[in-house]
């Protein structure tokens, strides 16, 4: 399988989101990263219902969901009704993860754990047979655009090695600071899914960048 690249609709343009979302649905790039921040878990407040809702009626690729928000038990139906096709929550804001992870799956979504940077990724050697996705966060959640952490390489191949001892099927995204210089160790590295956010809406042709970091 060849990787995934998931543009980051927290830098889209959201007086013209539709035009950026069309952009996206006729680019070579794979899914939507639809990030949600409460003001709680994360130092910012992104979207919510309303605009995931908007987004959904036009994307016509898998909408990826990546919960920064705390206690997110309590929304994942709501999720699903609004479109979600895998949902991420954090591990650090998950009591109970191997429930949520759960219920995220019986309410009919793959499920994903994100991993902020100084977690680490031994906290997933007893779950990560259960999961779809593991988001390793290259950067400290809550704003795009921001310079990511070199440590991920070593924490990605760790990971991959969980992956294959534990024989789960989980795949590897890393989200933060993606470019065009850095992706390619990424892919080396064990990475499957590359989020990119100000990389892909911040270049001059987005649709040419995405196709440029398809490119092995
Ligand atoms: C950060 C978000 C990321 C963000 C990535 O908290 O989870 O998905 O949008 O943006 P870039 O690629 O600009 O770092
Ligand atoms: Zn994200």
């Amino acid at each position: 399988m060849s990787h995934i690249i998931a543009p980051s609709v927290l830098s889209a343009d959201f007086g013209n989101l539709q035009r950026d979302i069309e952009l996206i649905n006729n680019s070579d790039a794979d899914w939507f990263h639809i990030d949600i921040m409460d003001g709680a878990f994360v130092p910012n407040i992104s979207f919510g219902f309303p605009v995931l809702k908007a987004i959904q009626k036009h994307a016509k690729k898998t909408l990826d969901v990546h919960l920064m928000i705390e206690d997110p038990d309590r929304y994942v139906t709501l999720f699903k009704e609004n479109g979600a096709d895998i949902l991420t929550v954090h591990i650090e804001a998950c009591t109970h993860l191997h429930r949520s992870i759960q219920n995220i799956k019986n309410a009919g979504m793959k499920a994903g754990v994100a991993l902020n940077p100084h977690t680490s990724v031994h906290l997933l050697e007893d779950i990560i047979a259960d999961i779809d996705l593991v988001c390793v966060m290259s950067v400290n959640p809550g704003f795009g655009g921001q310079k990511f952490i070199e440590n991920t390489y070593t924490k990605v191949e760790s990971l991959k090695k969980l992956i294959t001892a534990k024989k789960s099927k989980a795949l590897i995204e890393i989200d933060g600071g993606v470019d065009l210089n850095n992706y390619k160790k990424l892919l080396a590295a064990g990475a499957d899914v590359l989020v990119a956010g100000n990389t892909v809406f911040g270049s001059a042709d987005p649709s040419k960048t995405i196709t440029q970091l398809k490119q092995i």
